[in-house]
């Protein structure tokens, strides 16, 4: 992806709840069809599931991420889906991945839900200064 180098990346992470029949084997799958798409639209990340709840980092050009993001978000195999964090960047995290999966077990549960409360902290502050300001 040399040609990116001098042009901004943009990542945005979201958190959602699966409900059921949103397992980790049914999201493997939807990642695995996600791939090809992802490819196409120049867009590279990382999803995890644990404890029910999907953590995604998606990753490329601005408006291809958004429009990734708005497709996932009608989504009606999670809900609650919430933005917990955008920015823009020079590099992207995950180049090689159009996206990858992690089904996160016992082993490294205690990082994915540190990762999880800390952007739900981030999130709730964030919302909570809109709320003063407005
Ligand atoms: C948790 C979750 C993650 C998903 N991630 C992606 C993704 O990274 N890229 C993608 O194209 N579709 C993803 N999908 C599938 C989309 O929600 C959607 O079903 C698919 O893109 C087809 O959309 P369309 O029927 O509106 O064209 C994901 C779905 C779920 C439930």
């Amino acid at each position: 992806m040399m040609w990116e180098i001098g042009s901004l990346m943009y990542q945005l992470i979201y958190l959602s709840d699966a409900r059921s029949g949103l397992t980790p084997s049914a999201l493997q799958q939807i990642v695995e069809r996600s791939r090809q798409r992802n490819r196409t639209a120049n867009v590279t990340g990382v999803a995890v599931m644990h404890g029910g709840v999907v953590m995604q980092l998606l990753e490329g050009p601005e408006a291809a991420v958004r429009a990734t993001y708005a497709r996932i978000a009608r989504d009606h195999r999670h809900g609650n889906i919430a933005i917990m964090l955008t920015r823009r960047c020079r590099t992207r995290s995950f180049p090689a991945h159009p996206m990858a999966f992690h089904h996160v077990d016992e082993d490294n549960r205690s990082s994915v839900q540190m990762t999880m409360n800390m952007l739900r902290a981030r999130h709730a502050m964030r919302m909570r200064a809109v709320n003063i300001a407005s």
